[in-house]
């Protein structure tokens, strides 16, 4: 498979007469099976139009940071958290010098600024006397030193009449840093991990049912970066309402004993499992055939035990790198830690439940991870960040 199949690549263009071998990068990313959004500068829209990058690229091109078309305030941080990459391409001295300042005076700059975990590459392109100024090999150095990927420039003829070091990179040699880059990525490559995700419903009757709030965010956005870093994924799903990740193998499944069912029908060559899912610890001991009618002024419902699947894998002869989640309402640390030694756990990801913003069903969460010996906070992020955090860190632990 295409290392960049089913990447999101948001390419940044400013001012500079090699906006034109963009067009082409972003051909070529896409035929690889990328995803491309297109960030220009206004100096980028004098040599290029927008429109034509809105048809290579099939999305629409972002330019400015305030006016009629901007959907949303938070446009920047919302395509900083969208993307796996981002490319500047051409990067311009001015531009350089910005991102090594922290300057952020338009939607690009902006963008970059937002950036946490995501990784920013740029393809310097200038005049020879800008790429041998000593501020710019100031601040190539610097943004080099922060883990900025410097692709290029190359040498040759310039668009000013003059021959030396400053053109961008041609297009092809663009498109192979950027498969290059997700190929080192591929930490996951030849890793299988089972994941559970979303809620269970214990039937009560055949119209009735007990369940709970998640909504599979969590588990889904962990499913994507396990496959983002070349994992081999099965993601074992209760009923949610979100759409399955696309190129992932997933079992749905209602209750907790067929959640049980699938996770053992794949679990004995799984190296890693992550339980994410809101597991019903009980179900109605004798679910009724029928809808069961009001009458008496109280009713009890009697519940038995489901099977606890995150124990029962960690209990197996050779279990899996086995990852728990922990949900509380309080002492977090206490339960978490004791889920941790009781389930004979690798490591537990503990979030607080029943508040608004974070836990079930938001967009955002944040985690304490804990593992015998250590621990480390994951602070609040949307669950997309969060989830590759927490894949990066399971990685770490993983190779221990
Ligand atoms: O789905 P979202 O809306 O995005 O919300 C995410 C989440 C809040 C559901 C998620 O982050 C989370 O905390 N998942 C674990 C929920 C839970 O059931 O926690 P618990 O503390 O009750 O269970 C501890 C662990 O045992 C979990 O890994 C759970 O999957 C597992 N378990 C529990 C019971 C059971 N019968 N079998 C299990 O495997």
């Amino acid at each position: 498979m295409d290392e960049l199949n089913g990447k999101k690549i948001l390419l940044g263009i400013s001012g500079g007469i090699a906006a034109y071998k963009s067009i082409e990068l972003i051909r070529r990313l896409n035929d690889s099976g990328a995803e491309v959004r297109v960030v220009m500068t206004k100096s980028a829209t004098e040599f290029v139009t927008p429109l034509t990058f809105e048809a290579i690229s099939g999305n629409p091109v972002h330019v400015e940071m305030f006016g009629p078309r901007i959907k949303s305030a938070i446009e920047h941080v919302e395509l900083a958290r969208w993307a796996d990459l981002i490319v500047i391409a051409p990067a311009t001295a001015n531009v350089i010098a910005k991102l090594t300042h922290g300057i952020a005076d338009d939607l690009l700059t902006t963008v970059c600024l937002a950036l946490t975990d995501i990784d920013l590459a740029v393809a310097p392109a200038m005049n020879l006397g800008m790429w041998k100024n000593p501020a710019t090999q100031e601040n190539i150095a610097s943004l080099s030193g922060r883990g900025i990927k410097i692709w290029g420039p190359a040498e040759g003829f310039q668009a000013c009449g003059e021959i030396g070091s400053g053109r961008m990179i041609e297009a092809a040699e663009l498109a192979d840093h950027v498969r290059s880059y997700f190929a080192v990525n591929q930490t996951y490559g030849g890793v299988k991990v089972v994941i559970t995700a979303g809620p269970t419903r214990e039937p009560l009757d055949p119209v009735r049912f007990i369940t709970n709030r998640s909504s599979g965010k969590m588990g889904y956005e962990i499913a994507s970066a396990c496959a983002e870093r070349g994992a081999e994924v099965v993601l074992v799903s209760g009923p949610v309402s979100i759409a399955a990740p696309e190129g992932i193998k997933t079992i749905d499944v209602e209750t907790a004993q067929e959640m049980h069912d699938a996770v053992f029908a794949n679990i004995v060559d799984a190296d890693i499992y992550i339980g994410t899912a809101a597991v019903a610890d009980y179900r109605a001991a004798t679910p009724a055939e029928q809808k069961i009618k009001k009458s008496a002024d109280e009713l009890s419902i009697e519940l038995t035990k489901n099977p606890d699947i995150l124990a029962d894998v960690a209990a197996m002869d050779t279990p899996p790198f086995t990852v728990g989640f922990a949900a509380e309402t309080n002492d977090i640390e206490i339960y978490a830690k004791g889920k941790l030694q009781k389930k004979k756990l690798k490591m537990i990801a503990a979030n607080q439940v029943g508040v608004s913003g974070t836990g079930f069903d938001s967009d955002n969460n944040k985690l304490h991870v804990y593992w015998n010996g250590g621990d480390r906070e994951l602070p609040l992020a949307s669950k997309a960040e969060l989830a590759r955090e927490l894949v990066a860190l399971i990685m770490e632990h993983y190779d221990a």
